[in-house]
């Protein structure tokens, strides 16, 4: 470890392993290694950290919903993420994994730490939980919605440990207001202080309902909360809690990160919870907490429950890495939501890889190696040197200054936006220098004319490909080498400038970089991805689709959204329902034969001598519904009043204990009981709203 370089760390949240990876948690993974692969070039000494969060409830859950353990659970995902990301070609220094010693014993550190210094005492907690985000919920009325998630909490009532965070509201108002550039956005810096203003109450860190966690030190029967255990991984991968000097010496070195990469859901967590361990602990602040938005499909979050994910192998295999890296920092306004669909990924690789910077390459590399038998050729200022050559030179250094900017802000649409401004200038200029034809011409003025705009638009293939190698590092490479230069990555960023490809210089193998994608690739890509999910849902259990639906006996029952393709009738009780042998698929007729709408629940009781059914009027918006449903012995009465819940409108209404039923609520059933899950939303949707 060199002392004069300048450290940079930076670190992705690690990703929880009762989900397969998906091109969400791609995203931040990519933006970290762009930002990582550029401060390499920039001379910095980086750590790149990445990972998986493996400990927990909903792990354990989820894992006895797969029939595995644990361990074999976080085992098998862990190293799917870790694949895809050396399939991906990412530069992470280090993928930590919870379950691993060295985690184990930093965390304990730290627990015994903030013990010591008087931050952790033992009591009892009543409150809401929600399993989904490992999120103790502020409000502590039974039933009350996540107020991450929305999903319903379940009460929990344990004696734990707990830290004092309501001594942390003050330090942490001091902390944002010294430090203005540690939360960004400024929305989310906002968001923060107005959530710790409102006051801080003490959290709950240990839990002794189940096992699958890191044990408190002396009191194995607790096991610590899991986003506390989460948090250190980002001092434990370097070192922290280690008696060895070399990893006292890594984490002197690198801790403070510089930048904590997290998804905007995961603010409280980093930005409250996470300062306030290290700033009971004596512990040095991360530099900055960043946040970005979500990237949406089909309109919404992209993610395991929703069942809208689209998985990054499919468009690896179609498209190859780099054309998912150019969509998501081109077509994502980074720190706000953005959208992906097959047809946008297709329509930018066509117009901004294959036919701009792929074609760019093409044309400029084999030009010069039918016209200069594979040389870079002179540029002639004497004979052939135009005020076009000049503008586009300080076309190609006002780039490289005004990207450099707008990449370390963050806003790397218009850092790649500028980059592609100097590429159609190339292209024009190409253009109005009439390259074909005077390359056709034999005399002396025609090929100097021709060896200069054949050097500056390879200058200016050479600076696109240094500036956007971070973004698209496959591709970059291969024009770099085409360009007879050797390894790009270690192309010094700082001292970039126009006029630095050598004449004379060799050119490597000219091949196509991005070869054009049709139709058929998007055919390819959803048909890929159809098959996915219908292997999912035929298979085996898997934990991406049964994940948030698994119980463990006797635990209080969470109430979450239905996994797609998990429906269940709840008219009666529906786990006895005959499943007749079912054709492998309906058709979109079959499906649009069931009417399905939301609906608010107006009333509920109880069914008198019928305890597992409930009564129920639900305003679907053009009628009020009477519902019989069987699922008393999950939702008290009271908690289902005002609740959105999603009917089967068009059902031949029947009698179920002299009651008529009009309907029938839509629920998941999941576990040996068969435990009912209301279908419910994220979103506020309006009574009578079709699904379909
Ligand atoms: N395990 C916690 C994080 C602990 S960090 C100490 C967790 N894991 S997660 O698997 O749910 O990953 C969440 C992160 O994955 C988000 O914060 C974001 O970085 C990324 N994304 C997952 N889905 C995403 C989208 N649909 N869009 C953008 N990013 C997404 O929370």
């Amino acid at each position: 470890m060199s002392e004069q370089r300048e450290k940079f760390y930076i670190t992705t949240p690690i990703y929880y392993v009762n989900a397969r990876p998906h091109i969400g948690h791609t995203y931040t993974t990519v933006v970290c290694d762009a930002i990582a692969r550029r401060q390499r070039m920039l001379g910095h000494d980086t750590f790149f950290l990445t990972g998986t969060d493996e400990h927990g409830q909903k792990i354990e859950r989820s894992a006895a919903a797969a029939g595995k353990t644990p361990q074999q659970l976080t085992d098998e995902v862990s190293g799917e993420f870790r694949a895809l990301w050396d399939r991906m070609g990412i530069s992470y220094d280090k993928f930590i994994r919870t379950t691993s010693p060295e985690h184990k014993r930093g965390v304990q550190a730290m627990f015994t730490l903030l013990k010591e210094r008087g931050y952790i005492y033992k009591g009892s907690y009543t409150g809401q939980y929600c399993v989904s985000d490992e999120l103790y919920a502020d409000d502590n009325t039974p039933g009350a919605p996540c107020p991450v998630c929305g999903r319903i909490t379940e009460t929990v009532e344990e004696e734990n440990y707990f830290f004092k965070l309501s001594a942390m509201a003050e330090p942490l108002l001091k902390l944002y207001e010294e430090n203005p550039g540690l939360i960004y956005p400024e929305t989310r810096r906002n968001e923060v202080i107005t959530f710790v203003k409102g006051g801080l109450r003490d959290l709950s860190i240990s839990r002794t309902t189940f096992a699958w966690g890191i044990p408190v030190p002396d009191d194995p029967a607790h096991v610590i909360y899991v986003w506390l255990d989460a948090l250190c991984n980002y001092i434990t991968a370097i070192g922290y809690g280690s008696s060895d000097a070399v990893d006292q010496q890594r984490y002197a070195h690198y801790w403070p990160a510089n930048v904590h990469m997290i998804g905007k859901e995961i603010v409280r967590f980093h930005c409250v919870y996470w300062p306030a361990f290290l700033l009971a602990a004596g512990l040095p602040m991360p530099k900055q907490i960043v946040a970005h938005g979500w990237l949406l499909f089909e309109e919404s979050k992209m993610s395991k429950s929703r069942g809208n994910i689209v998985r990054s192998e499919t468009i690896l295999e179609v498209l190859g890495a780099d054309a998912l890296r150019y969509f998501l920092f081109r077509e994502v306004v980074f720190g706000q939501d953005g959208s992906f669909s097959f047809d946008a990924l297709v329509q930018r690789f066509n117009s901004d890889l294959a036919n701009g910077l792929g074609n760019l390459a093409s044309r400029t590399l084999s030009m010069i190696q039918r016209y200069f038998e594979g040389e870079v050729p002179y540029p002639s200022a004497t004979i052939s040197y135009t005020p076009a050559e000049a503008a586009i030179a300080s076309l190609a250094e006002e780039t490289i200054a005004s990207y450099n900017r707008l990449f370390e802000g963050f806003h790397f649409s218009r850092a790649l936006e500028a980059i592609w401004s100097l590429l159609s200038a190339v292209d024009k200029y190409s253009v109005e220098n009439h390259t074909w034809s005077i390359a056709e011409k034999d005399d002396d003025h025609s090929r100097s004319r021709l060896a200069t705009v054949l050097y500056t638009s390879a200058e200016a293939l050479r600076i696109i490909a240094v500036l956007a190698h971070p973004i698209i590092p496959d591709s970059t490479a291969k024009i770099f080498t085409q360009l007879g230069l050797g390894d790009i990555s270690k192309t010094d960023l700082n001292t970039l400038r126009w006029g630095q490809l050598n004449v004379g210089t060799r050119l490597g193998k000219i091949e196509a970089v991005f070869p054009r994608a049709d139709r058929s690739a998007i055919e390819r890509m959803q048909q890929m991805e159809e098959e996915r999910k219908s292997s999912a849902e035929a298979g085996a259990p898997q934990p991406t689709q049964s994940a948030e639906v698994g119980a463990q006996p006797g635990a209080p029952q969470p109430t979450q959204p239905a996994e797609a393709g998990t429906q269940a009738a709840m008219g009666d009780a529906a786990p006895e329902a005959a499943t007749p042998a079912a054709p492998a698929y309906i058709t979109i007729d079959d499906f649009a034969k069931v009417e399905l709408r939301v609906g608010t629940v107006l009333t509920a009781e109880k069914v008198v001598k019928a305890d597992k059914l409930l009564r129920l009027t639900v305003d679907i918006g053009s009628e009020v519904r009477q519902i019989v449903a069987g699922i008393a012995k999950t939702y008290a009465p009271e908690t289902l009043v005002g609740r959105k819940v999603v009917i089967v409108a068009n059902l031949a209404p029947r009698k179920l204990r002299g009651i008529e039923s009009q309907g029938m609520i839509v629920a998941a059933s999941y576990g040996e009981e068969g435990t009912p899950a209301l279908a419910s939303f994220l979103e506020e949707v309006p009574n009578g709203a079709r699904l379909k």
